[in-house]
Order: structure tokens, then C-alpha cells, then sequence
């Protein structure tokens, strides 16, 4: 069974693993500075099966609008992708959000990330606000995707 988690029912102790976990299978940038900022200030998400850690996200509030959060990560463990669990702890994750009274969730995305691109813009409905140049350095622009929380429906 997955089960999902967030805030503070995240560990301290859980934090060596979640760096561990972001270099092997997500993006690498949030590493041992990073993600305990994001524990005590932002707030972290993590799926397990099993005892096992399958998935992880990270999000902050957005600074200019207090009713929107921005997920600045999420991943899937490399041999578990696939099989639906990234829309199931986005799609988890939305409904959270909407019922702590959130109304926006913005995220930037790489629009070559096939498999991203699909569970935000053809399942979880992220419209697409704007291409950020250069977002993360030369040639690396983003697709800035936002989301109402008001088409969120069921539990
Ligand atoms: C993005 C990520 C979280 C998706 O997790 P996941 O568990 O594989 O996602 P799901 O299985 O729920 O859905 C992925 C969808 O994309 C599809 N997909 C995956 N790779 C694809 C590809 N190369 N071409 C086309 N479709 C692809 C899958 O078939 C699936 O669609 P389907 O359910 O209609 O078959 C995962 O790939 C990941 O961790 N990537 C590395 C970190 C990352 O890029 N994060 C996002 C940053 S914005």
C-alpha cells in the first residue's frame, strides 16, 4: 500500500535518506542544505510502499501571492516510473492544498520532460503561463504551468 506523508510527520532522521534519494533520483538539487529548509520552512512530501521511499516533493508559498504554492520538486524512484505514482502524489498533493484553503499551485517544468508535461498539463489540467528564459542558466528555459485550486474536485 502507498502511503503518503507531509510536514511534520517528516522526521528529522528522514532527511539523510530524502538527500540521498534527490541525487539518485530526482534532480539533485535539493541536497543537504536545501531540504531542511524546506522541512522546517517549506514542506516536504514523501511516498512510500512498504517501508520503501517511492516519491518526494517539495513546496514553498509564493512570496507576492500568500494564497499560492509553488511545488519547486518532485520526483519517482528511477525503477518505479510508470506506473502512476507521479500523478498520484501530484493529484494527492492538489487536493492537500486545497483543502488547507490554497487557491493557486505554480510549478516551471522542462518542456522536454515528457513524462512531467503529461501528468501536469493533459491530467492535472496546468495551463501554461509562460516560458522563463534561461530559468536555470543559458538554455535552460522552464514552461511556467499554473493550476486553480477551485477545478480540484473529490477527496
Ligand atoms: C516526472 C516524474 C515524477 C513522473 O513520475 P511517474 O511516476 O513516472 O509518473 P506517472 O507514471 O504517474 O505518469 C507519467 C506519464 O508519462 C508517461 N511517460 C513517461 N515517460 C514518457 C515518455 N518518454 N514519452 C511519453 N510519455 C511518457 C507515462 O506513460 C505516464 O502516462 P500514462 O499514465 O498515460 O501512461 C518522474 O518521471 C521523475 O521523477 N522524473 C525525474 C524528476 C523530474 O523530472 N521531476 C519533474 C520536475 S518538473
Amino acid at each position: 500500500m502507498v502511503l503518503i506523508t507531509r510536514g511534520k510527520e517528516i522526521v528529522p532522521e528522514v532527511l539523510k535518506d530524502l538527500v540521498a534519494f534527490e541525487r539518485e533520483h530526482g534532480s539533485g538539487g535539493f541536497d543537504k542544505w536545501l531540504l531542511p529548509v524546506f522541512s522546517n520552512f517549506g514542506l516536504l512530501y514523501v511516498m512510500r510502499e512498504g517501508g520503501d521511499l517511492v516519491g518526494t516533493a517539495q513546496l514553498m508559498r509564493v512570496w507576492e501571492r500568500p494564497d499560492a504554492i509553488c511545488v519547486a520538486g518532485i520526483a519517482v524512484r528511477k525503477d518505479r516510473r510508470g506506473e502512476g505514482l507521479g500523478t498520484l502524489l501530484m493529484s494527492h498533493i492538489l487536493k492537500d492544498l486545497k483543502r488547507d484553503g490554497f487557491n493557486e499551485v505554480r510549478l516551471t517544468v522542462s518542456p522536454e520532460n515528457t513524462a512531467a508535461m503529461k501528468i501536469y498539463c493533459d491530467k492535472m489540467g496546468f495551463k501554461k503561463r509562460g516560458m522563463e528564459k534561461d530559468f536555470y542558466g543559458e538554455g535552460e528555459d522552464r514552461l511556467v504551468l499554473v493550476k486553480q485550486l477551485k477545478e480540484v474536485t473529490g477527496e
